[in-house]
């Protein structure tokens, strides 16, 4: 069965979101690698790539479903934050906001009775829970630390050298 129309006009709404993020990732890691944190860097970096996939995801599903995938124009990105402390509140903030945005995309899919959508959702629902976690203990670790604090800064930027992607 072809894919619902509704449904598939907030794929593609999401799809474009998650071009946004990942754009907006490595904006954030460029910003990073001039303050000299480049383990953090590599770590947002890391963060584009997931959500390229997050992106890629949703194009393929809506091809598989003989739906239509049309891409929108990325919007402007910031290129500014008030410290790495701003710059990870803004990662949790955003992490939110596309949480909610994965939460309607489902809502659509449910009203539409469209099972096959709300199963494929289902993986995005679960990855925001992991997403939002994920940068709330950052966020912890960096307040604990006081944020611009060298030696607890120093020892974070090298643990984050080492993320690879899953
Ligand atoms: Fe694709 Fe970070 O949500």
């Amino acid at each position: 069965m072809a894919l619902n129309k509704k449904v598939e006009e907030v794929l593609n709404k999401q799809i474009n979101a998650e071009f946004w993020s990942a754009y907006m990732y490595l904006s954030m890691s460029s910003y990073l690698e001039k303050k000299g944190l480049s383990g953090f860097a590599h770590w947002l970096k890391m963060q584009y790539h997931e959500e390229n996939e997050h992106g890629m995801k949703l194009f393929e599903y809506i091809i598989e479903r003989d739906g239509r995938v049309l891409l929108e124009p990325i919007k402007k990105v910031p290129h500014e934050w008030d410290g790495i402390l701003d710059l990870f509140e803004q990662v949790l903030e955003h992490e939110k906001h596309v949480t909610s945005l994965i939460n309607k995309c489902m809502n659509t899919a449910q009203e539409e009775s469209d099972h096959a959508t709300v199963s494929m959702l289902q993986w995005f629902v679960d990855e925001q829970v992991e997403e939002e976690s994920t940068s709330r203990d950052i966020l912890d670790k960096l307040r604990i630390i006081g944020g611009e604090d060298g030696q607890g800064l120093y020892m974070m930027n090298e643990e984050f050298r080492g993320r690879t992607l899953e």
